[in-house]
């Protein structure tokens, strides 16, 4: 009795819900059909800019040339000034493991802070004691901390990181 009574409207619902599948089928599929467009337009690029790319970079991570900008020349000729007066011999390893290594490593190549490689530098002397003086970047100025004495022997020993 109930049963007969209540097909009907059973139907009608369930042609409404087909309905609704229906639509939201293809709502779906048109979605579904963007996300595989996207994805192929982003995929395309990125294939297309050759697969080189991708084997390349792990070995750019370690550049062979150190961009930088010039040391000025007033800090050069104070630094020649520094190199061209005699000290005692100072141990410059110490002075290294005590103020640099934070930053270089005991080795020179840890590069922390942004600091550079110091294994792979190409400065010459009087760049690097002008670079210790008077700072750079983010390195600190050593003309306060260290003696000039400290500071030659300093860069004399990073000079010998290189390999
Ligand atoms: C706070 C971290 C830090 C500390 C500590 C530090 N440095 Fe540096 N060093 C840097 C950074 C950063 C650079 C790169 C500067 C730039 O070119 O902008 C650099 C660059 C250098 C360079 C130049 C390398 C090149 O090829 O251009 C030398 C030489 C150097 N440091 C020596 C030293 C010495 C010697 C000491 C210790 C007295 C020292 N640094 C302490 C961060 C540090």
């Amino acid at each position: 009795m109930t049963q007969v009574k209540l097909k009907p409207y059973s139907r009608v619902k369930l042609i409404e819900f087909n309905l609704d599948l229906l639509i939201m089928k293809r709502v779906y599929f048109i979605y579904t059909l963007f996300l595989c467009v996207l994805l192929f337009a982003c995929s395309d690029k990125s294939s297309n800019n050759n697969p080189a790319k991708i084997t390349s970079k792990p070995i750019q991570k370690q550049p062979k040339a150190l961009p930088s900008e010039p040391v000025p020349p007033e800090q050069l000729a104070k630094a020649k000034e520094l190199l061209a007066a005699k000290y005692d011999d100072i141990d410059g390893k110490a002075i290294f493991k005590r103020n640099c290594a934070s930053c270089h490593g005991f080795k020179g190549n840890l590069k922390s802070s942004g600091a550079k490689d110091l294994t792979i530098s190409k400065i010459s002397m009087e760049e690097s004691v002008a670079q210790i003086y008077f700072g750079k970047g983010l390195m600190l100025p050593y003309s306060k901390l260290l003696s000039d004495a400290e500071i030659v022997a300093v860069a004399k020993y990073a000079k010998g990181l290189r390999k």
